[in-house]
């Protein structure tokens, strides 16, 4: 019998996924006579049962494209909004699942999206992962696709923003992406040269970030880069987390959930821009570099590491492998258990190589 494998994106939109859907598809269809079947926005449209066909040159002209064809969503099977309440909708994917006559669902996402495709796999359908997010914080892979591409825009954002921060002799506290983790923050950092690095995983104390200002004012650069990751934030024992209100709170501060997190990590970083102004003498300015982040063509390494684990996807599925991510393993791809990686997420360690080698070139981290 021929196989049908259906495929879904799931959680933010990121560079790389239309070249991972292709690698699947592309990889199902022509190595192993599979029948491709997209499911259209994530578990919600798993849910609603909508699909569309991946035959003939759906695949093609894809590789280069941004976001995804597929449509996506950041719903759960088991919380879904559904005649106004919060409902668990996963037998209504189990009957759709079935009623698709499927072998398999190929699920592209981020660390939510590892999480949702282990409860299918615990509901009884045959589950298996790539790992997508610009934030690169999913556990047991090298890398992620997406990472690489808002790594460079990123990185562009900073040497764009050197020429107005030397021209005016200002600070400029430029807020990145990475919802809990500090990767692309960090990455883009170094790439772009910025002065201050701030990240989730190192509290800063903007006392100690104003003084790397002044220090580097007196040696005649009365201007920084403050490259700011969206969840930094200031240690709550220091003056400037309480100046800030912040205190104790900003330690236990949950995570905001995505819709309260664009306000929430602007509120934080404007008021570090102020306090920064307020300790240095220099005028500071804001820019919030969002959504940018996850636009358009992905890299050539996006490209190449999405193809890679698309294509190493089919063949375990040929294999009948479930329940496993497709993980990035230096030039290899390896199946690794949904269960080790579901909620986990994957954060900077404070002594990693690439936070050595930022200090090593004088960068303060505000700690
Ligand atoms: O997870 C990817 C990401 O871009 C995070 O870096 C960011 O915090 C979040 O998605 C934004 O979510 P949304 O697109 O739903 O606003």
């Amino acid at each position: 019998m021929v196989q049908r494998i259906g495929i879904l994106t799931s959680g933010g939109d990121s560079p790389g996924l239309n070249a991972a859907i292709r690698g699947v598809g592309k990889a199902c269809q022509a190595r192993h006579d599979m029948k491709v079947i997209g499911i259209r926005d994530g578990f919600r449209g798993f849910m609603e049962n909508r699909t569309m066909s991946l035959e003939g040159s759906a695949l093609s002209g894809i590789l280069t494209l941004g976001g995804t064809i597929l449509g996506t969503s950041r719903e759960k099977p088991h919380k879904m909004l559904v005649d106004g309440r919060l409902q668990d909708m996963t037998a209504s994917i189990v009957a759709n699942y079935h009623a698709l006559k499927l072998d398999c669902v190929v699920c592209l996402g981020g660390g939510g999206t590892q999480k949702n495709a282990l409860r299918l796999q615990q509901a009884g359908l045959n589950v298996l992962t790539l790992p997508k997010t610009i934030d690169n914080d999913v556990a047991r892979t090298d890398v992620t696709f997406g990472f690489d591409t808002a790594l460079g825009i990123a990185t562009d954002a900073i040497d764009r923003l050197h020429s107005t921060a030397h021209s005016h002799h200002r600070i400029i506290v430029v807020e990145i992406m990475g919802h809990r983790a500090g990767w692309l923050a960090l990455g883009a950092g170094i790439a772009g040269g910025a002065d201050v690095i701030l990240i989730p995983e190192i509290p800063y104390d903007v006392a100690r970030v104003a003084r790397a200002i002044k220090a580097r004012k007196q040696k005649g650069k009365p201007f920084s880069i403050v490259a700011v990751a969206e969840g930094a934030f200031p240690h709550p024992e220091t003056a400037g987390a309480r100046a800030a209100g912040g205190g104790k709170k900003a330690k236990a501060e949950k995570a905001p959930t995505y819709h309260q997190a664009d306000l929430v990590f602007a509120e934080r970083t404007l008021r570090l821009a102020q306090q920064l102004e307020a300790l240095t003498g220099l005028e500071a300015r804001m820019t919030i570099l969002g959504h940018l982040q996850r636009g358009g063509t992905p890299s050539a390494a996006d490209r190449l590491l999405a193809t890679r684990l698309g294509t190493a996807a089919a063949q375990l599925i040929e294999q009948r492998r479930y329940g496993v991510m497709v993980a990035a393993r230096g030039d290899s791809a390896v199946p690794v258990s949904l269960e080790e990686v579901a909620g986990r997420v994957k954060t900077v360690p404070p002594d990693h190589p690439w936070v050595e080698s930022a200090r090593g070139v004088g960068t303060s981290f505000g700690d």
